[in-house]
């Protein structure tokens, strides 16, 4: 395989940016991700791939539940803040509100959606771990354009 045209056909996948919540006994974390899909209507099912070993990927295989959150067109550098390990200080990461609902998963007060998911099936392949996510709860907080990598300029993924 040519390693280049391997890179370039794989950026030509077009993605949103969100931010994924997650939780353990040791508390919330929140991480940005591209790689995530709706995959069923019925039940409602989404594909999330997670970076192995990371402190997120951790918290989703014991928890067995995670949060969406859908920024908006503009969110850049709310998203940017995302992109390294986090610690809580009161109801804020990275300086974000969040509150929690369903699943314990952080649910940010600036992003413009959410989506909680229970984890109902998992394959550990590969540097990113896929779970498949049943979507339990969902809210709007306002209407606007979805943040998209594309905008970022950010590229994860070839
Ligand atoms: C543009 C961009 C997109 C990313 N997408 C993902 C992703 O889909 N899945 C993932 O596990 N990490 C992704 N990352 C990396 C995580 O944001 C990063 O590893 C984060 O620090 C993980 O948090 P944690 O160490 O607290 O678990 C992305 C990073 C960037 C810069």
């Amino acid at each position: 395989m040519d390693p280049k045209a391997k890179k370039a056909a794989l950026r030509g996948i077009t993605y949103g940016l969100y931010l994924v919540g997650t939780k353990d006994e040791s508390g919330v974390n929140a991480f940005a991700g591209n790689f995530l899909t709706q995959t069923s209507f019925e039940p409602p099912l989404v594909t999330l791939a997670v970076k192995a070993g990371t402190r997120s990927q951790q918290q989703i295989a014991s928890s067995g539940v995670f949060s969406v959150n859908v920024l908006e067109s503009g969110q850049k550098d709310m998203v940017t803040a995302f992109f390294r390990a986090l610690e809580v200080d009161g109801n804020k990461l990275a300086g974000y509100e969040f509150t929690t609902e369903e699943t314990g998963c952080p649910i940010f007060t600036d992003a413009l959606s959410f989506f909680e998911c229970k984890v109902v099936d998992r394959l550990e392949i590969g540097d990113h771990y896929i779970y498949v996510g049943e979507v339990i709860h969902a809210g709007v907080h306002r209407t606007g354009d979805p943040l998209t990598m594309k905008e970022t300029g950010f590229y994860y993924g070839g």
